[in-house]
């Protein structure tokens, strides 16, 4: 996949047009900084946030933490204690709907329905090259 379609000013808004669909996918592609602490890419509802992806660089070791975020107020937290976009590299994330959970680099299960999604958010110190959003032809492979 070609990756590289645009450089993208951060933080980085856009519209859903029609919300999520089981069986959509969305793509982010870009490089986070060498120097960055976190990342963030959140599906939101209006300033509720309902899929907050956030890899943290504090300290040594990263992880991401995955939560939602309904009227001010932030759930409970999970935790992957992973590096999968490490800094200084380029990524691709792939975040996939189905009808339980958002499968990205672990699953998330739902906790606010997906097709309230109304827009994308991405910030932190990272390079946006790409963000797409398709329907997979193949449904029934997973
Ligand atoms: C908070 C942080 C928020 C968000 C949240 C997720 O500590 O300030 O930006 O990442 O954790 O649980």
């Amino acid at each position: 996949m070609v990756c590289k379609s645009f450089t993208q000013s951060v933080p980085f808004n856009t519209p859903i047009q029609g919300g999520l669909q089981d069986g959509m996918s969305i793509t982010v592609c870009g490089r986070v900084w060498p120097n960055a602490d976190a990342l963030e890419v959140n599906l939101q509802y209006g300033s509720d946030v309902i899929l907050h992806f956030n890899p943290r660089y504090e300290g040594g070791s990263g992880f991401v933490v995955h939560n939602t975020n309904q009227k001010g107020v932030w759930g409970e937290e999970e935790r992957e204690y992973k590096t999968p976009v490490p800094r200084g590299q380029a990524f691709a994330l792939q975040i996939l709907v189905t009808q339980e959970s958002y499968k990205v680099t672990d699953t998330y299960k739902h906790r606010m329905p997906f097709s309230w999604v109304d827009h994308i958010y991405v910030f932190g110190k990272v390079e946006l090259n790409l963000v797409a959003f398709q329907y997979l032809a193949v449904r029934n492979i997973y």
